[in-house]
């Protein structure tokens, strides 16, 4: 049976969340204070770059599923469950979260119900959270009503969402309250249905699953990372070691590219955070806090890589990067190595002209002055080297002879192992430098 959902917060989490649930069939409003969001959503475009986002929404709203208002109040009236799915990001100057948005959220909310009404924590937040919401609220709901929370992680990745969204590898639910967890199973009704995994558990338990996994991603993607730097010192390659280890079972193969690094909104934040919250707690949480630093570390460790691939120095060099958001498939810069990459190579002199085909405009702001070119021909032409920092498609698919003849010295410093030796070689490349193997 269709459930009538509001989703509070129309950034990533929330639109997709919005897209999907009605997608499965179910009535949904999303809202945001961001007037010109909800306009541009209202006449058909899409704020943020996701692919299959567009159709989806068009689809739903055709279908009349799908709406968009900035009223809370008035959206927020007859509706079953009112999802949370606003920002949480660090505290300025710390690794806490900030908690500000949810809060809010969840008075306005809990002010304005006029039934029984589930509210769904759904934006990252520390163990502890929406205990601490349906505490507040309580005070918030109108007497002849009732609220309760639950939390209900999202595990999507950025580029590829709705695939997660609608091929879950699990759905992850925690509440107290009996009435709670029949809305919360008939939201993902179609998908249980479909055979997917419906965990429910204590509220604690659904907030910490959340940290927990990603803290664990995180953690591997490091592992890996310095089995890469031992692989290039012995003579192994560490796509084999990964394909060698990730065949056992219990390792799995996910998670095990080795790279410049963890990057993005999630991996840096929730780290930070889970170790706070560890520490709030006097909880030793040392295998993150190394992971934390061995991610720091590696940046350093990479500008090396490249200086040393330009004979000791990059000063006065012109480079070519490929790649400005923190991996492929987006157009998101948070915390991407390639910023920081890109800021240490301009102070040590290094003149850089960046192509990325999500054409990030954030990337202007966060480097005033860095030459972006609409093609990558145009950013290799009288390179002294090409740095590839993320995995687009578009990368892979390039005519690599072509690129090499722009070059005034071909050499590519692959940090995302995209080719193979031989191939690079072939189409004219003097030197393939990538991570994880000795080159030749
Ligand atoms: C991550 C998680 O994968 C999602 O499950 C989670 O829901 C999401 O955070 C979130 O908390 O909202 P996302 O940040 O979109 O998703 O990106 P990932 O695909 O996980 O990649 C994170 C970083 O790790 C990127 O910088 C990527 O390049 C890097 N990475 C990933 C590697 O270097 N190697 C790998 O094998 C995988």
């Amino acid at each position: 049976m269709n459930v009538r959902i509001a989703i509070v917060g129309t950034g990533y989490v929330g639109l997709v969340s919005g897209a999907c649930f009605a997608d499965l069939g179910h009535d949904v409003i999303c809202i945001d204070n961001d007037e010109r969001k909800i306009n541009a959503l209202n006449n058909g475009c899409i704020p943020i770059y996701e692919p299959g986002l567009d159709e989806l929404v068009s689809r739903n709203v055709k279908r009349g599923n799908l709406r968009f208002s900035v009223d809370l109040p008035g959206s927020v009236s007859g509706r079953e469950a009112v999802f949370i799915a606003v920002g949480t990001p660090s505290h300025p100057g710390t690794d806490c979260a900030d908690l500000h948005f949810v809060m809010t959220a969840a008075e306005q909310i809990a002010s304005n119900v006029d039934r029984f009404t589930v509210i769904v924590i759904k934006s990252t937040v520390p163990v502890g959270t929406n205990r601490e919401v349906q505490r507040v609220i309580k005070h918030c709901v109108p007497e002849q009503h009732m609220a309760v929370v639950a939390s209900n992680p999202e595990f999507l990745r950025e580029g590829s969402a709705i695939e997660d969204f609608m091929h879950p590898d699990r759905i992850v639910f925690g509440t107290e309250n009996e009435q709670a967890a029949v809305i919360m199973r008939r939201i993902y009704a179609p998908l249980e249905n479909l055979g997917y995994d419906v965990l429910t558990t204590g509220i604690e338990t659904a907030e910490l699953i959340k940290y927990a996994a990603n803290a664990f991603l995180a953690i591997k993607i490091s592992y890996i990372n310095e089995i890469a730097d031992l692989c290039e010192i012995v003579g192994a390659d560490v796509d084999r070691v990964a394909t060698g280890i990730g065949l056992d079972h219990r390792i799995g193969a996910a998670f095990l590219k080795a790279g410049p690094g963890w990057g993005g909104s999630c991996f840096p934040k929730d780290t930070r955070a889970l170790k706070a919250t560890a520490a709030e707690h006097v909880v030793p949480m040392r295998i993150v806090d190394a992971a934390i630093e061995s991610n720091t570390q590696r940046k350093y460790a990479i500008l090396k890589k490249i200086e040393n691939a330009c004979s000791g120095s990059v000063s006065g060099k012109r480079l070519a990067v490929f790649g400005l958001t923190f991996k492929g498939q987006t157009d998101d810069v948070r915390e991407s190595p390639s910023i920081d990459l890109i800021r240490a190579l301009t102070e040590q002199g290094a003149k850089i002209r960046a192509y990325d085909p999500s054409s990030p405009a954030e990337a202007s702001r966060l480097l005033p002055g860095l030459c972006m070119t609409a093609s990558a021909v145009d950013a290799v032409k009288s390179a002294d080297a090409l740095v590839i920092l993320t995995d687009w498609q578009q990368f892979i698919d390039c005519d690599l002879g072509e690129l090499a003849a722009y070059m005034a010295d071909p050499v590519m410093i692959d940090l995302r192992n995209l080719f193979d030796e031989q191939t690079v070689c072939s189409k004219g490349f003097r030197h393939y430098i990538r991570v994880g193997r000795k080159s030749a």
